[in-house]
């Protein structure tokens, strides 16, 4: 294998406890089973670490707890026990405009980052009204053209993925669809946001660009149990130039209302490039 590495998303440390673990013994959990799973070369973390900003209302979040940001929580607690080289994009709920988010995480809110295999361009889905002042899950606004295509002029030759915390294609532009469907160096986009891990299809206006979903280490997406489980994405470089990857959900148990159930080691929603 010439490179491995790991998608985390939406991690979610907040003041809401899931299927009735703590949100402490659930991310210790997370970083145990990450380390269990042995070397990988690279983390991306794919936004969603907090619920810093958010629409409920329910406390916990940054504009009602000013000065607490679970943002600053996570990269000073679990951030650094996690594999490294590390980066993190922000999600819906880590609306921070661009100071104040380098100034918690070190990163922009955009970026590149070349590995040994693959260029990784990330965009900024939720760039929209940035260090509101009203609670909301944030604001969409079609990704950065520009900004992507410089990044594949700047890197001629890699293998390209688009990291967005997630992208809402019915707000896309043609442009974005346009250079998805024209570039045959973009293998995927790689997202977070629904907390499922399949692989969907972006649609045929994109030429059917794969979209290969995070999965998370909260809840379930619709808050029903059993749709959605913890676990991370991998992607794998193999010496033969073959890239391929899959959703690895490690031993875990979730209790809620009406009872307990399991979700036991494995592997899904795999993936080859073609
Ligand atoms: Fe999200």
């Amino acid at each position: 294998m010439k490179e491995r590495i790991l998608f985390l998303s939406d991690l979610h440390d907040c003041h809401i406890h899931w299927y009735g673990t703590t949100t402490e013994a659930r991310l210790e959990k997370m970083v145990k089973d990450v380390e269990a799973a042995g070397h990988f070369d690279q983390l991306i973390v794919m936004g969603d670490v907090s619920l810093d900003f958010w629409g409920w209302n329910e406390g916990g979040s940054y504009l009602q707890e000013t000065p607490r940001s679970n943002t600053d929580h996570f990269m000073k607690t679990y951030m650094p026990r996690l594999p490294k080289p590390s980066c993190i994009i922000p999600g819906n709920h880590e609306q921070y405009g661009v100071g104040k988010w380098r100034e918690i995480t070190g990163w922009g809110r955009e970026y590149v980052l070349e590995t040994k295999c693959a260029l990784f361009i990330a965009v900024d889905g939720y760039s929209g009204n940035l260090d509101p002042t009203e609670h909301s899950d944030g604001t969409y606004q079609p990704v950065n053209c520009d900004f992507i295509e410089k990044a594949m002029a700047d890197c001629p030759d890699k293998p390209v993925f688009l990291l967005s915390h997630f992208f809402e294609m019915n707000k896309e532009s043609d442009r974005f669809k346009a250079l998805l469907k024209n570039n045959e160096r973009i293998l995927a986009l790689m997202v977070g946001h629904t907390h499922r891990s399949a692989v969907l299809d972006a649609g045929e206006d994109t030429g059917h660009k794969p979209i290969l979903q995070c999965g998370n280490y909260s809840y379930s997406g619709e808050k029903e149990p059993g749709i959605c489980f913890w676990g991370w994405r991998e992607l794998i470089f193999e010496d033969d130039g073959t890239v391929r990857s899959f959703y690895h959900t490690p031993y875990s148990e979730y209790h809620h209302g009406d009872g307990s159930f399991v979700q036991e080691e494995g592997d899904q929603d795999q993936w080859t490039a073609q």
